[in-house]
């Protein structure tokens, strides 16, 4: 990133600067934020408002950004705030802040001046632009972070305000960041959802006015809606042209982000914690930091900016990005609750005869006073269920052991039955208004992660499991209920409660990561509910839905492949829906492989596919979990699903093909123009996972250009005796 041409100042006062990281603090007026291909301009006007010029292409001549303004000829402007980079509330402004806020002397008022800026260079490819700003009249000080990855075009902008007053300030709102997009029109792709109903996408033009998307629920917050989404400026982005900002805020908690379209026809983004029910109190001396915010710009498309994020994420976010990904055997809907540590010994047996790497024990295994024989009781005690597991956990991971295969368990550790040791011995331990009936979601309470001491109870059930178990080798952290009458009994201030919850969670997962930093832990949240990429910094992977009907899962997947790497998503074979056991491993295996079925049961040609295809996967995870992956044909837009991974150096491919479609002769009519090849290669293609005793109707020796597969394109012969087809492709020369 090339920041020192920019800032105004000589090029060698300015590499000093940047090694040393000092303060820049005298005359200049532009701060651009350039990354690979793309900028955003900050400037600092004659009245010190810092303002934003500039968010798009990247100019060739940086000089040029200072006269941007003057030829887009904005309307009357009344608030002078319109385009400010983090707009104040309560003087001049007349639109939706980012920040709001009450001054220790009660003043109401905030506005903000620029001070000065920093620019570091974090490595090779990351800076850190940090700029001071300040309320003139008052010792309330802010600095705007912007990290931006150049090579990823993605940028990170988060905020920290500091009361330097005498007295308490009260935040009323304190976003995390402030975009502001200038366009002739502006098309929101946003998402919703409910239980087993995740990530269903909607594309409206944005009016004037306010959009705003939120969560109140505490935590799971992104039951009905995650907090991640798409702006299209001029006209709806396709998957390769059209200009498309891709935002998500890295918060577990409620978030809240408001698009406002203003008099001028611009675009306001305001993203951060939601500060529904949350005012914040900053006694004297006291700093609140922000969440992140991040985005990426792509003029090339959704395609594009999904490729930036994945490789954002592999690289910098998701907890070991560029690890392996544990093939397994769950047994939650094979047995639910009714098993013993007989069933678990012979699923043990069936994962080393499926040929997966671990065994996952779900829900079940725990609590003696009211055993959880059930989801009504038993939450909380995280004891072996004498009954079920005579001889513990550590025989089983023995077992385990002896058979070669790895263990892992399911816990959810921030939450309670009422009916439970833990409810009876530490009431106060649970979130619940002391004069209101309890309410209940899928029977259970959630405990006060405000509490250092359940804080301390949470980490001690992950740590104790560790210690007890050594041999443990993977974690399921669910988390099913929303929050219900939100009120911590020890907490002083409950407006605080939203925030702290989360920094509680937040605590909870830094020390465990502290002490057992490798270990895969899977994010579940009951399917969904908690799929953000602050969390991801300590999960290796999430669970996309409890909705495992393949069908289902081809448009899910999909949604979430626009934001989240297909490592990341925990894709289990089970027995949802109507498709055979082919269509279900195939869409499982766009991203990590598991099962959940009765391994016992299959017959015999089942059971050599599913052995087949374990053994495929292994050969081609690679390309899944690191390449770049390519969208070809989109199910709602037709019959047929195709989505692409080609290996970063051109050498291989795997592309996953379903027929989406039931009706009388649907068919892959068309042919699917592949992308991300080299037009001057050769390829060859070959079908894979194909069930024991069908024939593929690709030709396997056949050679085929990159320019004919990208223009022409390659037809996996779809119909509806062939509903799912993998192609691997090659490169020969
Ligand atoms: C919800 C999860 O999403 C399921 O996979 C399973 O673990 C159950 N909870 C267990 O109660």
């Amino acid at each position: 990133m090339r920041i020192s041409h920019h800032i105004r100042l000589t090029a060698s006062l300015l590499i000093i600067l940047m090694i040393s990281g000092l303060k820049v603090s005298f005359a200049q007026s532009i701060i651009p934020l350039e990354t690979k291909n793309n900028a955003m301009v900050l400037q600092i006007g004659d009245d010190k408002v810092l303002r934003t010029i500039y968010n798009g292409p990247k100019l060739r001549n940086a000089k040029e950004y200072a006269i941007v303004q003057g030829v887009q000829r904005p309307d009357t402007d009344y608030t002078g705030q319109l385009s400010s980079a983090y707009t104040p509330s309560g003087s001049r402004n007349l639109f939706e802040p980012a920040i709001s806020l009450t001054h220790s002397d009660g003043n109401p008022s905030l506005e903000l001046k620029y001070i000065s800026h920093t620019v570091e260079k974090v490595d090779a490819d990351v800076s850190l632009i940090k700029i001071n700003l300040k309320d003139p009249k008052y010792t309330l000080e802010l600095t705007l972070f912007y990290k931006v990855y150049v090579k990823h075009d993605v940028v990170e902008q988060w905020t920290k305000i500091v009361n330097g007053e005498a007295g308490d300030v009260v935040l009323h709102k304190y976003a995390s960041a402030n975009l502001y997009l200038e366009g002739n029109a502006f098309f929101l792709n946003q998402f919703h959802g409910d239980w087993a109903k995740e990530m269903q996408s909607e594309e409206t033009k944005i009016t004037h006015g306010i959009k705003t998307l939120d969560s109140k629920l505490g935590t799971r917050a992104n039951l009905f809606q995650p907090p991640i989404f798409m702006v299209s400026i001029d006209k709806p982005a396709g998957e390769d042209e059209g200009t498309v900002l891709f935002g998500g805020l890295e918060w577990s908690g409620n978030f809240r982000t408001d698009l406002e379209l203003d008099n001028q026809d611009n675009l306001k983004i305001i993203s951060g914690i939601n500060n529904y029910a949350s005012d914040y109190t900053l006694s004297k001396g006291k700093e609140f930091t922000t969440p992140k915010f991040l985005f990426t710009l792509s003029t090339k498309g959704k395609g594009q900016a999904s490729r930036n994020l994945h490789d954002w994420a592999r690289n910098y976010k998701l907890l070991d990005g560029h690890g392996n990904r544990l093939t397994l055997l769950n047994n939650w809907e094979s047995t639910y609750f009714d098993f013993n540590e007989q069933k678990l010994n012979g699923l043990i047996k069936n994962t080393k005869a499926l040929g997966v790497d671990l065994f996952l024990l779900d829900d079940g295994w725990f609590a003696n006073k009211y055993p959880r024989n059930g989801d009504v009781a038993g939450l909380g005690d995280w004891e072996e269920n004498k009954e079920k597991l005579p001889n513990g956990i550590s025989s089983l991971v023995k077992t385990a052991k002896e058979n070669q295969v790895k263990f892992g368990i399911w816990i959810e550790p921030e939450m309670v039955n009422p009916k439970s040791r833990l409810y009876e011995q530490h009431p106060d331990w649970v979130i619940k208004q002391p004069k209101r009936e309890e309410y209940y979601f899928r029977n259970q309470l959630v405990l006060d992660l405000t509490n250092a001491k359940v804080q301390d109870f949470v980490f001690g059930v992950v740590d104790s499991l560790f210690i007890k178990n050594p041999g443990l080798a993977y974690i399921k952290w669910d988390c099913n209920a929303v929050i219900y009458n939100a009120f911590s009994q020890t907490l002083a201030d409950q407006s605080h409660f939203y925030v702290d919850y989360v920094q509680g969670l937040y605590n909870v997962l830094e020390r465990i990561r502290k002490k057992y930093p490798t270990v895969p832990m899977m994010l579940c949240s009951g399917g969904g509910g908690r799929v953000d990429y602050a969390a991801l910094q300590y999960f290796t992977e999430y669970w996309p839905s409890d909705n495992t009907d393949p069908l289902e899962r081809i448009f899910m997947q999909w949604q979430y492949s626009y934001f989240y790497p297909a490592l990341a998503s925990a894709n289990h074979v089970t027995d949802w829906g109507k498709q055979p056991l082919k269509f279900r491993t195939d869409v499982a295996m766009m991203g990590k492989l598991g099962f959940d079925i009765v391994v016992a049961g299959l017959n015999e040609k089942d059971l050599a596919f599913a052995k087949q295809a374990v053994i495929n996967y292994n050969r081609v995870k690679d390309i899944i979990f690191n390449g770049d992956q390519y969208r070809l044909a989109n199910p709602l837009e037709g019959s047929v699903a195709s989505m692409a991974y080609i290996s970063k150096d051109g050498e291989k491919g795997v592309i996953f093909n379903y027929l989406v479609n039931n009706r009388y002769g649907s068919r892959s009519r068309a042919s699917i123009p592949i992308k991300g090849l080299d037009p001057t290669a050769k390829y060859v293609i070959n079908e894979t996972n194909i069930y024991p005793g069908t024939i593929s109707k690709i030709v396997s020796s056949r050679e085929y250009s990159g320019d004919f597969l990208m223009k022409v394109g390659f037809n996996p012969d779809l119909d509806q005796s062939r509903t799912s087809v993998i192609v691997e492709i090659r490169r020969i020369n």
